[in-house]
């Protein structure tokens, strides 16, 4: 996309964007990988797919559909940004998945892994629910995040240091319908 094209795109509200980092066609392809990627690490058992919301919503939906063998879905909702560019570490669980996790394969999907705070709280919590398997599916891993406990199996991308929108990411709930990932200039 030309930054003419860039400038022009009604869904930016007028702010500019510095670059695209991922466009809709290199994210279709690297979800289809991971799709894969996931479809062969789980021969057999129940397989639940956890969305993290808001920022999996879009990431999560093309996944499932690249998944090739039966799975549930179910979502957990926290919230650690505000309205804030800064990740605060303050997660907060406003929606708990009612779906039973004991014996299941659980497969928590992310859309960005920032500072890693929010997934150590939510893995401590899964954890307690005796699932089968524990795994984390991260579209984007910042790999500043020193703070994570837990390996990622499955990642997207290792992304640099730079507020992303797009594809789910939002700045200020905005910009998550944009079909490419970009940094706000
Ligand atoms: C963002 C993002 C991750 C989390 C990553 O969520 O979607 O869930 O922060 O940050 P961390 O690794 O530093 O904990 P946010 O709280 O902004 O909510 P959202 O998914 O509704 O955008």
């Amino acid at each position: 996309m030309s930054v003419n094209a860039l400038i022009a795109d009604p869904r930016l509200e007028g702010r500019a964007l510095k670059r695209i980092v991922y466009d809709a066609a290199e994210i279709a392809r690297r979800v289809s990988e991971l799709g894969a990627e996931i479809t062969a690490a789980y021969p057999d058992g129940e397989l639940l797919v956890l969305g993290l919301l808001k920022g999996s919503f879009i990431f999560l939906s093309d996944l499932v559909r690249q998944i090739n063998r039966p799975l549930h879905v179910d979502f957990l909702v926290a919230s650690s940004y505000g309205e804030s560019m800064v990740s605060s570490g303050n997660v907060r669980l406003v929606y708990d998945p009612e779906t039973e996790l004991d014996g299941k394969h659980i497969l928590l999907v992310e859309d960005i892994v920032d500072t890693g705070r929010t997934l150590n709280r939510l893995m401590e919590l899964l954890q307690a629910r005796n699932p089968r398997s524990l795994e984390i599916c991260a579209l984007l891993h910042k790999h500043i995040a020193e703070e994570l406990k837990y390996d990622t199996k499955f990642i997207g991308y290792d992304v640099p240091h730079e507020f992303l929108v797009g594809y789910g990411l939002d700045h200020a709930e905005s910009f998550r319908h944009l079909p490419y990932i970009a940094s706000l200039q």
